[in-house]
């Protein structure tokens, strides 16, 4: 028996490995993945493909069984786990009589599912629209319209997919004025933001570790997490404070009373190019934050690969120097893990909590005040007196230990976190200060 999805959709998978055994582990992501767009998984094949056939990828042999399975499982939908060229997604659809959908148009598929803010959406419809841009040219009337299923469809809606280029690339164009128009407010909220010299924590982590259900526990907020990957396609920000009570707020306890938390999008491996472009405003809230939540699921026995895909994905979005703290989520799952700070000399610091129990929720905020306030620099540094602002603005921070006025200027001595210095130097575009300060930093 196969479960039945909701929508109806019955997808074959379609697994391509070159030599050896296929990764478990791919096939099973996909497979989440599949289920994560509203499919039930009919059935699933491996091929192996050591030259890819550039007609249809797989080989004809491989083609006849694929039929025979979809037929046998009754599946709507086949769901190749590799990129599809036009021609061969066509040519595929020809022959299976059948949606055929790649790698890149599921992850788009779940996207637009997921997108909440009016910058997701706008997102997901553009990286969709250019997905389909190179696909137009088929024509959609080799296959019948789908009754039910929409794997792949949804989105920018059918009748966009048949109107011609050029109303095609009009809308393209009026998506992309439209969202450099909100990016335009999203930098200035931004700057605000800065403006508050709040420290700025960014939680990330491969999709499904617990990032939802912990900006949650942190914030009080109702965020949305689903047992679905990708729940959080726009980030969230909110301020929290690190204290363990109001009281202790008040009294000032945590650096700056509080840091600015912000949600961001679940990476998952090979994330399509395409759309590491057209998330970029919600990974570049990990790229400026001062520091990174990075949220493990620590039952996960995949937990150190997908520790490696993060950070690599992190290096990418040019975040992979920032400071990080490793959250080792979901201890409630593992027998006798009991919430813990690990402080290890040269490493990360790991703390092992549940977001779902609450329990090391405490440590995690004095982890994350320590990591915080303990990144200080000390140093010199001449001030020219165009950027006087950057002068007041230290002097406001309390940052000021010693200060000597010249006709070029100011030398002063300073003291101050490094998540102050980094926004006041960008701020004031002193790029040549910032050597000098770090290397008086303080190790953690
Ligand atoms: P993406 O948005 O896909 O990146 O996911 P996420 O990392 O935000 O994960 P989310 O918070 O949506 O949680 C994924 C699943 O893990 C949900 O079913 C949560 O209820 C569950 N979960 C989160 N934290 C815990 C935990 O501490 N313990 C247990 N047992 N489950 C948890």
């Amino acid at each position: 028996m196969f479960e039945r999805s909701k929508k109806g959709e019955h997808a074959l998978l379609i697994q391509p490995h070159s030599g050896g055994a296929p990764e478990e582990d791919l096939l099973e992501e996909f497979a989440d993945l599949a289920r994560s767009a509203g499919a039930s998984v009919a059935a699933v094949l491996t091929a192996r493909i050591d030259r890819p056939n550039a007609a249809i990828l797989i080989g004809s042999g491989k083609l006849e069984e694929v039929k025979a399975a979809a037929e046998a499982s009754g599946a709507d939908l086949i769901l190749v786990n590799h990129p599809l060229s036009p021609g061969q997604e066509r040519n595929l659809e020809r022959a299976l009589q059948r949606r055929v959908v790649d790698r890149t148009g599921l992850i788009l598929d779940i996207f637009s599912q997921r997108a909440r803010s009016a910058e997701g959406k706008l997102q997901v419809e553009l990286a969709q629209l250019k997905h389909m841009a190179t696909r137009l040219v088929r024509g959609w009337t080799h296959l019948e319209r789908q009754r039910g299923g929409s794997i792949g469809l949804r989105g920018p809606g059918e009748t966009q997919l048949e109107t011609d280029r050029r109303l095609l690339q009009k809308r393209l164009e009026q998506l992309q004025k439209r969202l450099d128009k909100v990016e335009v407010q999203r930098t200035q909220m931004r700057r605000a933001r800065v403006r508050s010299e709040l420290p700025r924590v960014a939680l990330v982590g491969y999709t499904n570790a617990g990032k939802s259900t912990l900006f949650n526990a942190l914030t009080g907020a109702d965020a949305y997490a689903a047992d679905q990957l990708f729940a959080t396609l726009d980030p969230t920000v909110r301020r929290i404070s690190l204290a363990s009570s109001p009281e202790s707020a008040k009294a000032g306890s945590a650096p700056g009373g509080g840091v600015v938390l912000a949600d961001t999008v679940g990476f998952v491996r090979d994330l399509p190019h395409e759309l590491v472009a057209a998330f970029r405003s919600t990974l570049s809230e990990a790229r400026e934050a001062d520091l990174l939540l990075h949220v493990i699921d620590a039952a996960d026995p995949l937990r150190d690969e997908r520790i490696a895909q993060v950070d690599a994905v992190l290096a990418e979005i040019g975040a992979g120097d920032l400071p990080q703290l490793l959250v080792f989520n979901k201890i409630d799952r593992l027998d006798g893990v009991a919430p813990r700070i690990d402080r290890p000399g040269e490493e990360r610091h790991r703390v092992w909590l549940s977001a779902r129990t609450g329990e090391g929720l405490a440590m995690l905020r004095e982890a994350l005040g320590e990591a915080l306030r303990l990144r200080r620099v000390q140093g010199g540094l001449r001030i020219a007196p165009r950027d006087a602002r950057l002068r007041a603005r230290l002097h406001e921070l309390g940052a000021v230990r010693a200060e000597q006025a010249d006709e070029h200027g100011w030398w002063v001595e300073v003291d101050l976190a490094v998540a102050d210095a980094q926004r006041l130097f960008a701020q004031a575009h002193g790029e040549p200060l910032r050597p000098l300060l770090e290397t008086a930093e303080t190790p953690t």
